[in-house]
């Protein structure tokens, strides 16, 4: 039996990890958070002082990225970065170093692995598109900008750090057309993708709904 993907593609800041975690605790399924590979190769590359702009060596730190996942925890070089890794900057640096061909390639192996019994949610930009193709279901996560931008700033005020509305959405803007002009694996909504607009729901209304749509393809004859 093939092992159940549910894979949540999206735009920054639309919910898509939240999402995606909680409906992994809720089935007892595996959980990757795709854009942390992404996150963790552009850190790795400022450590290591591999420029951004070298598609070469940067697709071979992906390849052989020392990084490890803990539950929520995130590690590089054995050090605890889940703090580090989720700044905006290296955000932006992801963004970057995501539209190279050979990168992307170097991390899909890794990506594969977390298919693992009974199931996996993942979240990220092409889950449904590249890396799990044979997904059992395909969500296109989104919400509009302003609510996208208020949500990070709530999430950056609660952590005690200053932020400013504006230019986060600007940011967020900026690296959504980022990600959506490249050639390989743009942020796209798939035909085969479900739309889930979050803008008016809570986390749970979200979480719910993905729920819904698993049981009732899980009940449907194939
Ligand atoms: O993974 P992604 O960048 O798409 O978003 P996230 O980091 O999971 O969510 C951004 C913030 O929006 C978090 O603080 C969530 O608690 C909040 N949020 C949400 O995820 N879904 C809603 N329906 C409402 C708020
Ligand atoms: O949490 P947020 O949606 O802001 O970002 P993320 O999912 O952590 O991804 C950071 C960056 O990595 C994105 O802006 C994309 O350029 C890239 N990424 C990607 O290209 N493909 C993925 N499957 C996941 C992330």
């Amino acid at each position: 039996m093939t092992i159940p993907v549910i894979a949540i593609d999206g735009p920054s800041a639309s919910g898509k990890g939240t999402v995606a975690a909680r409906v992994a605790a809720a089935l007892g399924f595996h959980y990757l958070d795709s854009g942390a590979l992404y996150r963790l190769t552009a850190l790795a590359a400022l450590e290591e002082e591999i420029s951004w702009d070298d598609e070469a060596e940067l697709a071979g730190l992906a390849a052989e990225l020392p990084a490890r996942f803990d539950g929520d925890r995130v590690f590089l070089f054995g050090e605890d970065v889940g703090d580090e890794i989720r700044s905006e900057a290296i955000g932006m640096g992801a963004s970057k170093i995501a539209a190279y061909p050979a990168v992307r390639a170097a991390l899909l192996a890794r990506q594969r692995a977390f298919r693992e019994a009974p199931g996996l949610v993942t979240d990220g930009r092409d889950m449904g598109s590249v890396v799990f193709p044979d997904a059992t279901l395909k969500i296109f996560l989104t919400a509009s900008a302003g609510e996208r931008a208020q949500r990070r700033y709530k999430q950056l005020i609660d952590k005690g750090e200053s932020a400013n509305l504006q230019q986060i959405r600007e940011d967020i803007e900026a690296r959504d057309a980022r990600d959506a002009a490249r050639t390989v694996a743009p942020l796209r909504q798939e035909p085969d993708a479900q739309r889930l607009d979050t803008t008016a729901l809570s986390i749970e209304q979200a979480v719910e709904t993905v729920l819904t749509w698993y049981q009732s393809l899980s009940r449907s004859p194939c």
